[in-house]
């Protein structure tokens, strides 16, 4: 399949550092269709030999194992070009399409890797330019909106020139391999599905930390925080994961029909909810991997006084059948203990223990990074002369081993699928706006709640009052146990 794929936004921090990178990946193992060339679209006057230069002064930020060697880099160099646009003179647009028509690939994917508020100009003239024809996709990165009614706009904008089929949104987390093996977790063993439901578990844990602060991305963060950054795409699209039917097919609309019910089940907040459920955080300066660091109203570009949370934990619930009940508790945040996301399934326990000091109910616990598997932990008899004491063991998979040599990355996984077309990893416009609709009570109440983030100390697992809200429940985070 020949394609072409243009880069907006092509001298940005994002196709630098995530989707060059990423590309010279599938180049690298082969998996980059042939017949392809990579066009960056940029405001500035470049050749192609200086984008190309650009490029590969930027790989030594990039992770060493992802770096090229000289030799590789010519070659994969090849397939990238330059091309300067104003983005909002049409003559640029009609410049694009026959560039692109001149050579009649079987598809072009054109990535909006620019600012969200450059969407509308962006899709409008791509319209008007009949860069919209069947065989064109438009990938969109986040941010999709801050609020339902930003987001309603920007799909209004990209339903006006696009198909809902062409238009890729991108949530990185559905990359991720252990995203990809929690729906082969469930839907491609039969062992859990009779256990996956509210007789069997008592709660569910989505955790997705990070040991960095907001590093240079203050002015962004600052206007966006960890609700609409993490919680609103990334830690409900997990949840989706967890909490969804069986899909009729494995077809992207199945699966999508069934997040979209899930997001609709969520238990919508109240006022009185938000104040009981849902806990933020800011952190202050503390210690991270044994390194002293500021607290974020010391980082750069962040207003003092600032409000923005840089942490949440909340609890909801998805009001069906399956999950009455069952509370699922989020978090999330910026300089906690360290880089840490996984959901652990806390199932039930035995009905009735007839063994002494076995309180301690089983759980599977899936991790998504640092390390990417599965951990099920069971009890078990130690066989020692004391008698019939048992004790917590695990049984342990390690995907990165397993699989070492067929791994690849989120970028380079989401890239090839909007190569082939495959729609099963992208968010769709409805699922997304149901996600905006959720979080909206949330950010409003906050809006008028003077009392602002609860402080935290950078290297810990957020305010305690994350802790206190679960224990309401009788429970205790998974660090806890
Ligand atoms: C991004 C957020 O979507 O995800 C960042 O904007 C966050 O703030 C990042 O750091 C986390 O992604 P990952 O893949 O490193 O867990």
């Amino acid at each position: 399949m020949s394609f072409d794929l243009v880069f907006f936004g092509g001298t940005g921090d994002l196709t630098w550092r995530k989707l060059m990178p990423a590309l010279f990946q599938a180049f690298r193992h082969g998996k980059l269709p042939p017949g392809g060339r990579i066009l960056a679209v940029a405001r500035d006057e470049r050749s192609d030999a200086d984008y190309r230069q650009f490029i590969r002064e930027r790989f030594p930020e990039v992770e060493s194992a992802k770096r090229p060697s000289d030799d590789e880099f010519a070659r994969f160099a090849e397939l990238l070009h330059y091309r300067r646009m104003d983005l909002s003179r049409p003559e640029h647009y009609a410049g694009l399409k026959q560039w692109i028509d001149e050579r009649g690939a079987d598809t072009a994917v054109l990535y909006l890797a620019t600012s969200p508020y450059l969407f509308p100009v962006i899709c409008a003239q791509l319209g008007a330019a009949g860069l919209n024809g069947p065989t064109v996709r438009v990938v969109l990165e986040k941010p999709l909106g801050h609020d339902l009614a930003s987001a309603q706009e920007i799909n209004r904008v990209v339903r006006a020139a696009f198909a809902e089929q062409q238009a890729f949104r991108i949530d990185h987390y559905l990359g991720k391999p252990a995203v990809q093996n929690l729906m082969a977790l469930r839907f491609g063993n039969a062992l859990f599905e009779p256990l996956w439901r509210r007789e069997s578990i008592a709660n569910i844990q989505i955790t997705l930390a990070e040991g960095l602060g907001v590093g240079t991305r203050g002015d962004y963060y600052n206007t966006t925080g960890a609700l609409r950054d993490m919680v609103q795409n990334h830690a409900l699209q997990l949840l989706t994961m967890i909490a969804m039917e069986p899909p009729s097919t494995n077809d992207a609309d199945a699966i999508r029909d069934e997040k979209l019910k899930v997001l609709r089940s969520l238990k919508p907040f109240t006022p009185d909810s938000v104040a009981r459920d849902v806990v933020r955080g800011q952190y202050k300066a503390g210690t991270v991997a044994g390194e002293a660091v500021r607290g974020y109203q010391d980082e750069v570009k962040v207003p003092a006084g600032s409000h923005c949370e840089t942490f949440v934990a909340l609890r909801t619930e998805v009001q069906n059948w399956r999950w009455a009940g069952v509370p699922f508790y989020l978090r999330t945040g910026k300089r906690l203990a360290g880089r840490h996301a996984q959901i652990v399934v806390n199932f039930r326990e035995v009905p009735h223990p007839i063994f002494p000091g076995s309180a301690r109910a089983n759980k599977l616990v899936i991790k998504l990074q640092p390390e990417d598997g599965l951990e099920l932990h069971l009890l078990a008899a130690k066989g020692s002369a004391q008698g019939e004491l048992l004790a917590p063991v695990s049984l342990d998979l390690d995907f990165d081993k397993a699989f070492a040599s067929e791994r690849v990355g989120a970028y380079e996984r989401l890239l090839m699928d909007a190569i082939a077309g495959r729609l099963n990893l992208f968010v769709r416009s409805d699922e997304q706006e149901q996600a905006w609709r959720w979080v909206e009570p949330v950010l409003k109440a906050w809006e008028s709640d003077p009392n602002g983030p609860r402080p935290y100390a950078a290297g810990t697992w957020g305010p305690p009052a994350s802790s206190a809200m679960v224990a309401r429940d009788g429970c205790t985070w998974d660090e806890e146990q």
